[in-house]
């Protein structure tokens, strides 16, 4: 499968990266990453270049990663820095390095042989670090192409299916597809499936979590695709009329990364401007989120990834083409555009 290289990709949460080496895999290639004394975050290929022992099983010695097996260390340019078997430093042991970037509390790597570029990363996410928001952040592994989980985030029209927990108890499944507005923005480098719905009966979350007695409100949900595969999800509610600042709003990172072909990392974070210092509500957002990515999205799209037998690319298997695959369509359009760019220099 080729991908964009070009680009960054989440690579983990800041947290779940420390002086302990932690081994993950993107875009096919095993990487371990870890950070030095000074704090910095580094990402080696996972692989000694000796017998090809995992890196990640040794540990940090001054700052140099020792391999486990016979004790080669690498510093974080990738080279060897030490032999404990000779004087000299073998020329040719040395790992590639890859460049990470750490910003808006994740770590994000550089899979391509460019220069890395900073001013790549999208600035959507900023509300991860913004006071006006809190946020709750998860991980998931998910058994299907990456392209799979982008298709799921661009077509809430699942939502009511496999969601019964944001159903609406007075709109039928049918009523409440109808009542609902979509509108598909095209953009060089971006594609932004809107929905909303006006003056309808607010979902089950709106209500129980965050304590709206109101009977009909105005709610939306924008997904902003954004290449390779990320996603700025712009939700809220806010009363009949009222400006969207002035409701509930609930942004979110979608933030999908090829694990292998068929496999795939998932990080979320949500976030919300009520209920702020809430502990509770940050558990109870947890476990609503949990419960739909967890529990529907992942098995459906790993069921979906068997049936499609060999092949990751649903287009090859000429699938039926509804209207909601608009923006999925758009997506995978300007990533493959991207992607054949990327080849053809
Ligand atoms: S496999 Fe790493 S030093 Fe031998
Ligand atoms: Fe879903």
């Amino acid at each position: 499968m080729t991908y964009l290289r070009n680009c960054w990709y989440a690579a983990a949460w800041s947290n779940e990266v420390s002086e302990e080496p932690f081994a993950r895999q993107y875009l096919g290639e095993h990487v371990v990453l870890y950070r030095t004394a000074d704090g910095k975050v580094h990402g080696l290929e996972d692989r000694c270049p000796h017998r090809f022992a995992p890196l990640s099983m040794g540990c940090l010695v001054e700052d140099q990663i020792q391999c486990p097996y016979h004790g080669l260390r690498f510093g974080t340019d990738g080279a060897c820095s030490y032999n404990p078997h000779y004087k000299a430093l073998p020329s040719a042991a040395k790992v590639k390095a890859y460049p990470l970037l750490e910003r808006y509390g994740m770590i994000w790597i550089w899979m391509g042989d460019e220069p890395a570029d900073e001013s790549q990363l999208p600035e959507d996410f900023g509300f991860l670090e913004s006071e006006k928001f809190t946020t709750v952040t998860g991980y998931l592994h998910v058994n299907g192409n990456y392209q799979l989980v982008v298709d799921n985030l661009l077509d809430l029209t699942h939502a009511p299916y496999l969601h019964p927990a944001f159903a609406i108890p007075e709109m039928t499944t049918e009523e409440r597809l109808k009542r609902t507005t979509t509108e598909l923005v095209r953009e060089e480098r971006r594609v932004i499936a809107k929905r909303w719905r006006l003056s309808c009966p607010p979902n089950g979350p709106t209500r129980t979590l965050f304590g709206f007695k109101d009977k009909l409100m105005d709610s939306r949900s924008h997904m902003h695709w954004l290449p390779p595969s990320l996603i700025y999800f712009d939700a809220g509610a806010a009363r009949v009329g009222e400006e969207e600042e002035k409701g509930l709003c609930l942004p979110a990172i979608h933030a999908i990364t090829p694990e292998t072909e068929r496999t795939s990392h998932y990080f979320f974070g949500q976030g919300r401007n009520m209920l702020l210092e809430e502990a509770e509500a940050d558990e109870t957002l947890l476990g609503i989120l949990r419960n739909a990515f967890h529990n529907e999205d992942e098995p459906m799209i790993a069921a979906q990834q068997s049936r499609m037998g060999d092949t990751t690319e649903i287009m090859d298997l000429d699938p039926v083409l509804l209207k909601s695959d608009g923006a999925p369509i758009a997506a995978r359009r300007i990533l493959s555009g991207m992607i054949e760019a990327e080849q053809a220099n």
